[in-house]
């Protein structure tokens, strides 16, 4: 079996190649850029994988609602593009979305299933939800996964770095870290959602699935567990979303359950401590 991964070089992309069966192709922006249907178009026709991964993405998700061409372009329309041409060429599309595909109903407290109505709040998770619909329309036997606040040992690309890797620096440099409080869901370790995302391209899985860490907290209790973990002593403040004032609009709750995967037989990924824990001891580590 032939997956080819687009994204290879982002932070879930790096973690997802090596626990993939088979002969794994690790794709760039230089393969096919979303963004210029051309490049989707041209790869396809020359190659074909048995299942195409696309973890790459327009992530970003305060800048898209200023200019949210781009992440229509990437995510939603050039997905569009992908899913057609892996259907025309006989090749399963995974595709990556997001837990911000949710987040208009503010009043929820249960875990979203994959039955949930989605609704999304910013221009980013519109973007993904496009391309989510997209891929399920244009793509039989698709495989979709959501998931949720990324941290790896490899960092997000766009973003330089991850949410745990500004926390120690902030406090490193002895400066107060203001995080917000009121909206609560499961930050996930890249290694733990690689894992689970390759266990359900074995099993052929299809349809769509939510893979997260277990449990849930806000930000800021992240941030507060960090540090605990870590040893560190931070000038550390909850603040409300209004407070931080972002751009974008953010979720007040998008906990994903991973029933539908436990399901699957798929043993579902550790409480997020556990996984902060884990990371903690691998972003020690060198890597080459
Ligand atoms: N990060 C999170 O917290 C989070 C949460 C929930 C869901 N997700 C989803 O999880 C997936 C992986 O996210 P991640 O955090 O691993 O992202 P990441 O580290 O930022 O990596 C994204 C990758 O996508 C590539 N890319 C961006 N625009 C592209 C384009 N137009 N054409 C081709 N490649 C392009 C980037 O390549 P370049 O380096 O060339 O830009 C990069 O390799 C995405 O679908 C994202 O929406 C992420």
């Amino acid at each position: 079996m032939r997956t080819a991964v687009l994204g290879a070089a982002g932070q879930l992309g790096r973690d997802l190649v090596p626990r993939l069966a088979g002969e794994v192709v690790p794709l760039s922006r230089a393969d096919i850029d979303l963004e210029k249907p051309d490049t989707i178009a041209a790869y396809l026709a020359a190659h074909r994988p048995n299942v195409l991964v696309n973890c790459a993405a327009y992530n970003f998700v305060d800048k898209a609602e200023a200019d949210p061409i781009p992440a229509f372009a990437a995510n939603g329309l050039g997905v569009r593009l992908l899913a057609q041409a892996c259907a025309a060429g006989g090749v399963k599309l995974v595709h990556v979305s997001t837990d911000y595909v949710f987040g208009l109903d503010a009043a929820r407290t249960e875990p979203f299933t994959e039955d949930d109505v989605p609704g999304p709040v910013s221009a980013y998770g519109l973007s993904k939800l496009v391309g989510e619909y997209a891929t399920r329309a244009a793509s039989p036997g698709h495989l979709v996964v959501r998931t949720c606040g990324l941290y790896g040992v490899w960092g997000s690309g766009g973003k330089g770095g991850n949410f745990v890797e500004t926390m120690l620096r902030v406090a490193a440099q002895g400066k107060p870290l203001r995080v917000v409080n009121d909206q609560r869901c499961t930050p996930s370790y890249t290694a733990d959602v690689a894992e689970a995302i390759a266990g359900l391209i074995s099993t052929g899985a299809s349809g769509l699935y939510h893979v997260t860490n277990a449990d849930s907290c806000t930000w800021y209790e992240l941030a507060a567990e960090i540090f605990r973990q870590s040893g560190v002593v931070a000038d550390l403040t909850p603040i409300t979303s209004a407070q931080f004032g972002a751009p974008a609009r953010r979720p007040p709750y998008s906990v994903l359950s991973n029933a539908k995967l436990g399901a699957t037989g798929i043993t579902p990924p550790r409480p997020w401590q556990e996984a902060l824990a884990a990371y903690l001891a691998e972003r020690a580590k060198p890597r080459a």
